[in-house]
């Protein structure tokens, strides 16, 4: 399943707009340049000379130092550029600067999930870059999606048990407890879609109530796991999403109440704290023992070590994949910038 010219194609939402196998093409690229990578292999002829522009309108530590030396292990350069420092910070509209930018470099990634307006706003951003745009725009993290993520997560794990062959085994994407609501909910919105598609693993979806995601992304999901004769099951119970499971992702994520109100209301967060006890919603060492005896803990990092995870949990070379998987940050997204910035015309 090789998809051979995908060379200008958006970024955006790949969880809907993507078939599967250009997603395969994608997976299978970041590992053949992986693969490269471990023997000292160079491969700086695939994006010569090209140039990324990256838009960072929230922190980053992994994107950021993935996408900087991806695109420089593929032959390009990227160039990190401080929206504040741009005239968009002057209410220069978004498809000005994205016309324009077009002009001088061959990719365009954004990071934008925000505070304070409502659900979409990040992604609309993002679309309206996307229409003005002759180059690719990358999504690293809307308020919606997080496919970068999601690319690397599969790969992790493909390779923690070395197959793809992981039809039926359970996945769990879980609410923890965050010390704040500003959390997005892109990372479980993307994973639930993709292991479900890439992997039929079957999905269990566990949180608090008031702590569900996108309805309509959890419409989606069971859609397709209908479509490809998996389970996509919900619960509130921790301990229960735990028993027999062989991957765990537990993340903090802002509740849809709050979200569908508009924005990131730390009053009501710490009201839900009380109500709803948060505080339980944590992967302890005793919790990680109701899981496969070859389990394995994920997180995209940074985690609430204490909050959300114990130390004994995330430290442990036993359970925890969460570095490894961090890396694939850097294989993964070379794979996307070869195919969309590089790649067959
Ligand atoms: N997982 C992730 O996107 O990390 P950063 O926020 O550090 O980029």
């Amino acid at each position: 399943m090789v998809k051979t010219q995908m060379h200008g194609k958006h970024w955006i939402a790949p969880e809907i707009e993507w078939n599967d196998e250009e997603l395969w093409t994608v997976i299978d690229t970041a590992f053949d340049l992986k693969r490269e990578y471990a023997r000292g292999q160079r491969h700086d002829d695939i994006c010569k000379g090209k140039s990324l522009f990256t838009l960072f309108f929230n922190p980053s530590t992994r994107t950021r130092s993935s996408f900087i030396t991806g695109i420089t292990q593929l032959g390009g350069v990227a160039y990190d550029l401080d929206p504040g420092k741009l005239q968009l910070a002057h209410r220069e509209t978004n498809y000005e600067t994205a016309a324009i930018m077009s002009q001088m470099c061959d990719g365009i990634a954004i990071r934008r999930y925000v505070k304070g307006v409502y659900y979409g706003e990040g992604n609309r951003i993002m679309r309206e870059f996307a229409k003005a745009s002759t180059v690719p725009v990358i999504n690293m993290e809307c308020d919606l999606w997080h496919p970068c993520q999601s690319v690397a997560d599969i790969m992790c794990v493909m390779e923690k048990f070395n197959t793809r062959n992981l039809r039926g085994k359970k996945f769990v994407m879980s609410y923890a407890n965050s010390p704040g609501a500003w959390k997005p909910v892109a990372v479980p919105q993307s994973n639930i879609i993709f292991f479900t598609r890439m992997l039929e693993m079957d999905v269990t979806l566990a949180y608090p109530e008031k702590f569900n995601l996108d309805p309509a992304v959890e419409a989606y999901t069971k859609k397709l796991a209908d479509q490809y004769g998996t389970k996509f099951e919900i619960t509130h119970d921790m301990d229960e999403a735990f028993n027999d499971a062989l991957v765990v992702y537990p993340k903090g994520w802002c509740s849809w109440e709050i979200l569908k109100q508009g924005g990131y209301d730390e009053k009501l967060h710490e009201e839900y704290k009380k109500t709803h006890n948060l505080a339980a919603w944590k992967t302890t060492p005793e919790r990680m023992d109701r899981t496969r005896k070859n389990s394995i803990w994920m997180h995209c990092l940074p985690a609430d070590v204490g909050v959300e995870v114990e130390p004994e949990v995330i430290f442990s070379n036993r359970w925890s994949v969460s570095v490894d998987e961090a890396e694939n940050r850097l294989h993964g997204q070379k794979g996307i910038m070869a195919l969309t910035m590089g790649g067959r015309r």
